[in-house]
């Protein structure tokens, strides 16, 4: 058995000055790639089962946090190319925007909220938009924690916040990349569509058996 890593859902220069090529050349390519290798490590050697969000809230359960920690970064990170998108205008519509305009007054105020919340998370993390019961509300978690093994957290949105999302483009100016992502790279029809409670398993995968792989 073994998991694989999926394709981005638009080309690499896709995103432009906003996220670059090279960026998705290292992040994609490379760290999430190497989140990915190392669980298929842990599932060869460990004969782990199931799939991606059994493997992530059995880690939890047990206490296992390398296999925690890779398993949960192969779902945030296959779940955080899902938000993104091509700088085309795009921003919420009905009833997302309805429900960001009752929680938070419109959709400049959230923005500015989500990026406060990226902003002042303390080092590796992701900032989250999430549907808690019929509320919308921003929160972060540290390193690779993931709203898998949150009750209540039902992921609508999130922004890596981990270094390795914004040191080629925006070097250290983590306000900056926050702001640029955020503005116009947003999918909004992603978001919009996890208002289903099912977001979690839009970036959920099973493992392929070896005659597949
Ligand atoms: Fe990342």
């Amino acid at each position: 058995m073994s998991f694989t890593l999926p394709d981005l859902p638009f080309a690499k220069d896709a995103l432009g000055q906003y996220m670059s090529a090279e960026t998705f050349d290292y992040h994609h390519g490379k760290h999430h790639k190497a989140y990915v290798d190392k669980l298929n490590g842990f599932v060869a050697e460990k004969g782990l089962r199931g799939s991606l969000t059994d493997i992530i809230r059995q880690a939890r359960a047990d206490g296992d946090k390398a296999v925690f920690n890779n398993a949960a970064q192969h779902w945030n990170h296959s779940f955080f190319w899902q938000c993104l998108a091509p700088p085309e205008g795009q921003t919420p519509e009905g009833r997302l925007a309805q429900l960001i305009a009752s929680a938070f007054g419109g959709i400049d105020p959230m923005l500015a909220r989500l990026k406060e919340e990226a902003v002042g998370h303390f080092s590796n993390g992701w900032a989250w938009l999430i549907l808690d019961r019929d509320e919308l509300k921003i929160t972060s978690l540290h390193d690779a924690d993931t709203p898998v093994v949150h009750e209540g957290m039902k992921p609508l949105l999130t922004l890596d916040v981990w270094e390795h999302a914004y040191y080629i483009d925006y070097r250290n100016e983590r306000p900056r990349f926050a702001e640029s992502v955020l503005g116009n790279v947003i999918n909004w029809e992603f978001v919009a569509q996890n208002l289903d409670g099912d977001g979690v398993g839009r970036a959920d995968q099973e493992a392929a058996s070896e005659a597949f792989a």
